[in-house]
Parts: structure tokens; sequence; C-alpha cells
């Protein structure tokens, strides 16, 4: 009995917890789940498989949750058409960020989204909404972003928008807004845009601020606009609008671009303590890597010369063996290696056929150092055992290892029907160019049939199996330091092959052509390879990173190659991947993608999640991210050339050493917005 009172105050003060708590958190995922679903058979019928019943509500596409609670809702271009209904998007009442851009939706905006009170980002923007603005939105005082530009919202802008005074974006233009824009004082305001609008009238002083292009298309007065006609001699009939500028007062600021929004600083607060913990993870991983790599390095040396002691054993140019007669002189004579992939033997048996059918070019041809001492030869060659890396447009490459444990890298090209003095004409440009940042071509075989190339094996694989392969299983995440390392030897090493001539391109520039040695360390490879295709050859389908004026695969500019680093630059940033299929069954236009979210979202939103875990960097991640979009640009001569591209990355990591080496003394910066 003594109990008793006890369990009663326990139960009251769960009563009470509950009766405190507001309705909205009596919420849950089920309801949550029921207005998704009545989202989409409102506008999504067809759009949005993955929202079944057997598939978890936090994991449909789009959805995140947190605490049991959806708590982002990310649609942008999912195809979703119609008029969004009343009682579903406000049903969703932790909703923090609501992405609904670019999709063919119309009518209003639903009254009862003022129930998601948590709200602090809105984007609508690029689609075909209509009518006025209601008034219920100006009760989300929650909101940080609002993006509803590119629709078709008409009557006047309200003065209630000052009710939203947390507000640090408001993008409303290119609607059918007409008349004055009322007297706006948003104190945290930083991005507004009221361009290609009917608005008229002179800008509302706290405004004036903003720059020029904030008032395009529109017969608006004052600020960086010029003087309105009041405002000196009236001018009657005069159009505002075409005054030329009167400059004195613009004051253009403009630099929205490299504002992180606050919830990223906190998220990257968060992130710090985990980030700190995985960086010793990365330096522990990186020493472990660097021990290993002198050990292998003395084993590829040991290789060598096992392989040159062959050769001398047997003099080359020796004719009539063909692969899996394996009659070899040396030591583990005939021994064709269990390991070796059917595919592997297949292309080497072909090799050896078609260059025993052409008696003395049967050999490889060096470049370079090697070619001075080659280390070994055809023969080593088609007894190694091998394995394939992967198939590209241009063939396939193949891990070969010999017997005298070196590795290298063979790619078996096809569609080459060039005649053979042009192939050889054009293979020694590109084994011409030896670099320290671009993986050299050793060695090529040319024959009628065969065609290969012999490069350096680089063992820890390409920047794309580094960015895309397995992200879920505790991997090493990739910091700004390699990231940005990344960029720089990648950008060099492109810069190299440009510098070899007026009109030399990589020409295949994409992240699985940029190869990583043991320290994570960049080198450009498989250049120059679209020169050796003949004019039947055609890719199946075109990459997300050729340039939009590319229109012949074998003739790559200089600047198109910078418009393929751009995507490259922004594959390093967002961790997305170029062809990477997003909504539909179309590649991604990183680009595109990237300019949609940075005009009109957080730029924070489009780095990779990996990334936002370095607080101290993200100036320089904005400024790479602006050098990616200047490179990507679509029109050739808004691009920089491959060195201006390589400085200002040099230039982007030395400020980021900088301020990490000064703000390691300094405190957290402070976010606007909390996280939670
Ligand atoms: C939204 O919530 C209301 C009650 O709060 C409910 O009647 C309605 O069915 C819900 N809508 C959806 C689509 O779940
Ligand atoms: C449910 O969604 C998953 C993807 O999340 C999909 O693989 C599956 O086919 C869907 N099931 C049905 C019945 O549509
Ligand atoms: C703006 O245009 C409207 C008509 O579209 C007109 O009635 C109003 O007087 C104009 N205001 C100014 C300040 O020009
Ligand atoms: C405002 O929007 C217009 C049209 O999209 C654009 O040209 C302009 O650059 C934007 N201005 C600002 C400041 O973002």
């Amino acid at each position: 009995m003594a109990a008793m009172p006890g369990l009663a105050r326990v139960a009251l003060a769960v009563l009470v917890l509950f009766s405190a708590l507001p309705a909205s958190l009596s919420d849950d995922l089920n309801s949550d789940a029921q207005a998704l679903q009545g989202l989409r058979s409102a506008v999504g019928r067809s759009a949005l498989p993955s929202w079944n019943n057997s598939t978890p509500t936090c994991q449909w596409d789009g959805v995140s949750c947190e605490s049991g609670r959806v708590v982002e809702l990310r649609l942008p271009g999912a195809g979703l058409i119609g008029t969004l209904p009343s009682g579903v998007l406000g049903n969703l009442t932790a909703l923090r960020t609501l992405s609904l851009r670019y999709n063919a939706l119309t009518g209003p905006i639903p009254d009862d989204l003022s129930r998601a009170t948590e709200l602090r980002a809105l984007y609508l923007q690029h689609n075909s909404f209509s009518g006025e603005v209601p008034a219920s939105l100006f009760t989300l005082k929650n909101l940080v972003r609002l993006d509803i530009a590119e629709n078709k919202f008409s009557g006047e802008i309200s003065p209630d928008f000052n009710k939203l005074n947390r507000l640090g974006s408001l993008l409303l233009e290119s609607n059918d807004f007409s008349g004055e824009i009322p007297k706006l004082d948003l104190p945290t305001l930083e991005q507004f845009n009221v361009s290609y609008n009917k608005l008229n009238g002179s800008i509302p002083t706290k405004l004036r601020k903003m720059p020029k292009d904030s008032f395009l298309g529109t017969t608006l007065c004052g600020g960086p606009l010029g003087l309105c006609p009041g405002e000196t001699a009236p001018t009657p009939a005069g159009a505002p609008g075409s005054q030329p500028d009167a400059g004195g007062v613009a004051d253009v600021a403009g630099s929205k671009k490299k504002k992180l929004s606050g919830g990223a600083i906190a998220g990257i607060a968060i992130g710090c303590v985990f980030g700190v913990l995985l960086l010793l993870a990365l330096l522990f991983f990186l020493c472990r890597k660097r021990s290993s790599k002198a050990r292998s390095t003395a084993a590829v040396e040991k290789g060598h010369d096992l392989g040159m002691a062959q050769l001398d054993a047997e003099p080359k140019g020796q004719n009539g063996s063909a692969a899996g007669n394996g009659v070899h002189a040396g030591a583990a004579a005939g021994a064709v290696p269990a390991a070796a992939s059917a595919a592997a033997v297949a292309a080497a048996a072909a090799a050896a056929k078609s260059g025993g059918s052409t008696g003395g070019t049967k050999k490889l041809i060096y470049f370079g150092p090697m070619a001075v001492a080659p280390p070994f030869d055809l023969e080593d060659l088609l007894r190694a055992s091998a394995e394939v890396l992967g198939k590209g447009a241009f063939g396939t490459a193949y891990k070969a290892v010999m017997e005298s444990g070196a590795a290298v890298a063979v790619k078996r090209l096809k569609d080459v029907d060039l005649p053979e003095p042009e192939f050889r004409e054009r293979i020694a440009a590109i084994g011409a160019v030896q670099h320290e940042l671009v993986v050299p071509l050793r060695a090529y075989y040319f024959s009628k049939d065969e065609k290969l190339l012999v490069y350096d094996y680089m063992s820890m694989g390409s920047l794309s199996a580094l960015l895309h392969g397995n992200r879920a299983s505790g991997r090493t995440p990739l910091d700004w330091e390699t990231r940005s390392a990344i960029a720089l030897a990648a950008a060099r090493g492109v810069a190299h092959i440009h510098s070899t001539g007026p009109t030399a391109s990589h020409g295949n520039i994409k992240s699985s052509n940029v190869l990583l040695t043991k320290n994570y360390e960049a080198r450009v490879s498989d250049h120059g390879l679209p020169t050796l295709v003949g004019p039947s050859f055609s890719p199946t389908r075109v990459s997300g990173y050729r340039a939009p004026e590319v229109t012949d695969i074998r003739r790559v500019s200089q600047k198109a190659d910078v418009y393929s680093f751009g995507v490259l630059l922004l594959e390093l940033l967002t961790g997305k991947a170029p062809t990477h299929a997003v909504v539909n069954e179309e590649g991604l236009d990183l680009p595109r993608w990237v300019q949609s979210v940075v005009r009109e979202e957080w730029t924070a939103e489009v780095f990779d999640q990996e990334l936002l875990r370095y607080q101290s960097v993200e100036e320089e991640m904005v400024q790479l991210l602006q050098l990616a979009i200047d490179c990507s640009a679509q029109h050739p001569d808004r691009r920089p050339t491959m060195s201006d591209a390589a400085a200002r990355i040099d230039e982007i990591r030395r400020s980021s050493s900088d301020r990490q080496a000064t703000e390691s003394a300094g405190g957290d910066r402070e976010g606007d917005e909390p996280s939670l």
C-alpha cells in the first residue's frame, strides 16, 4: 500500500507530461505515412514506386526521419502533377524541410500547410502554383528559406512577409506579382529576388542594399536601380527602369554564395566530434598503408629484377610460342597460372595468335625509361594471371600479375580500326606524355586483331570506386584534405597533358580515370584513348562528363576537358556520380543539379555529408564549388584553362591550411538556426 502514492505520482507525472505536449507531438510515424500516401495518391501516383508498404516509411525516396517522425520531404523533379490537396502536408507536423521544386504542381498552396509549424525550409520553385500566397503561410514563423520562384503566383506581395522574421532568403522571382514592394524589414534577410514580376514603384529602403539583379525585369526604381523619378526632377511618363544606373547608391553585396546555413554549421559542429574520431582512424589507416607501400614497392622492384633475369636468359624477339604452349626456358616454364581468368586467357591467346601471324611485330613497344631496359616482354604478359578490373567504352582493363610478381594494368582496346601507321603515330604521342601525375603508358602491342596497352598498376583503384564504393560499411570518410589534394593532382596532371600541344587533350576525364596510389595521391590515367578509335566508334551512352559542345568524342578540346574536370570536381564535392540515376533512369546532370541547388537552396546542401564533418574549411569548399561551376560552364569561352584551375585549387588549399592553423585556437561558430 505504501507504494501506491508513489505510483500515482508517477502516473500523474506522465499524464501532465503528455498533456503538456503540443498536439502535434501526439502524431506519429503512422500518421506521417498516411499523409505521405495521401500526397502520393493526389499528385504522385506513378511517380513514387518506393512508397509502398513493403518498405519502411523512413526509407521511401525523398523521406528523412528523425526521432520517429518525418522531418524532411524532398521530391525535386519527381514528376509530381496536379494540385496539392488539403489535409495532407499539414499532417506532417514534424516536417522541417519540404522541397517540391521542379515539378508540375498547380493551384494554390494548401492552407493547412500552416500546421507544419516546424518548417524551416520550403522550396516550391519551378512549378505552376497560382493564386495568392495564402495568409496561413505567414504563420510559419520558423521559416528561414522560402523559395516560390518560377510559378504563377499573383496579387501583391504581402506586408505580412514581415511576420516571417527569421527569413534568410525570400525568392519570388518569375511570378505574376504586381504592384509595389511593401516595406519589408527582415533583419536576417540575405537573399532576396523579385525579378521578373510586374512590380513598380520604389524599392523600400531596407531592400536597397540588395544587388541590382534582385530586381531585374521590373519597373522598380531606387537603390541599385538608380534614383526614382520623384526623388529628383519629375520626369513625366519616363520609365524609371530604363534610366541609366546611378551607381552611387548601389551596394552590391553579392556574397550570398559563400554563406553556409546555420543548420549546416550546427550539423558540422555535431559532426566535428565524430570527425576527430574519424580523422584519427584515417591517420592510423594511412600510416599502415605507408608501411605496406614500402613493403610492396620492394616486392615490385624485386619482380622487375626477376623479369629482367628471364629476359637475359632468353633474348627477346623469339617467335613461335603461342600462349597455352607456354614454351619458355624460365624456371616456371609452361605454368599458366590457374588463377588466370578465362577472359584474360582469351585475350592473351588472341594476342599471341595474331602476333604469330604477323611475325616480327610480335612484341611490346615501350615508352619512357622502360624502353631502355624492358622489365618484361609479351611472353611474360601472356603467361601472367589476370583479373578483370573493369570494362570501359574503349575496352576492358585487366590486372596482370606476372610470374615475377610484378603487376601491370593491361587495357585491351576494342573498336580500333585505324590503319597501323596512324595508330602508331597517335600512340607515340600518348606514350610521350611522361609526367609524375599521369599514369604512364609503359608499352603497347599492336596487331591487326589485337591492341593492348600496358600501364602501371595502381593498387588503390579509382577515385570513382573510392567515392561511390561501399559507403555503408564503415569506410574511412574522405576528408577535405584528401579530396582537395586529389583535385589538385588531377588538375595538374591534365594541365600537363594540355601543355604538350595546343590540341592535346585528355579526352575522357572522369572519376574512374583518376587512379590512386597507396597514399591516396591521384594520377590521371587513360589520356588520349579517344584519338585511337576509328570513326565507326560510337559509345552506347552519353557520359555525364561530356561537355555540351562535344559532338565527336574523338575530338575533345582542352576546354571540353575543363568541363569534364568541372564535373569531376562537383563529384568530389557532392559525392554524387554524374551518371547516378536520382529520379528517373536518365543520368544526373551534375552541373545543372548543383546550380539549381546552389541557386535555390542552401549551398551547404550540395556537399557530401562526409565533407560537412570538417568544419573549418567551409569557405574553401564553397570556393572549390565555385571553381567547379566555372569549369562546367555551358559556354567553352567561360571556362578557365586547366592551368588556371590548377592554380586556383592550389590557392584554395593554401588558404585552408592557413585557416586550419589559425583556427585551431579559436572556438566554434554559432549557427543562426538550431538543428533541432
Ligand atoms: C490528416 O489528419 C486529420 C486529423 O488530424 C485526418 O482526419 C486526416 O485523415 C489526415 N489526412 C491524411 C491524408 O492522413
Ligand atoms: C516497393 O519499393 C521497393 C523499393 O524501395 C521496390 O524494390 C519494390 O519493388 C516495391 N514493391 C512494390 C510492390 O511495388
Ligand atoms: C503601378 O502600376 C499600377 C497598375 O498596374 C498602377 O495603378 C500604380 O499606380 C503604379 N504605381 C506606381 C508607383 O507607378
Ligand atoms: C534573380 O532571379 C533572376 C531570374 O532567375 C536572375 O537572373 C538573377 O540573377 C537573380 N538575382 C539574384 C540576386 O539572385
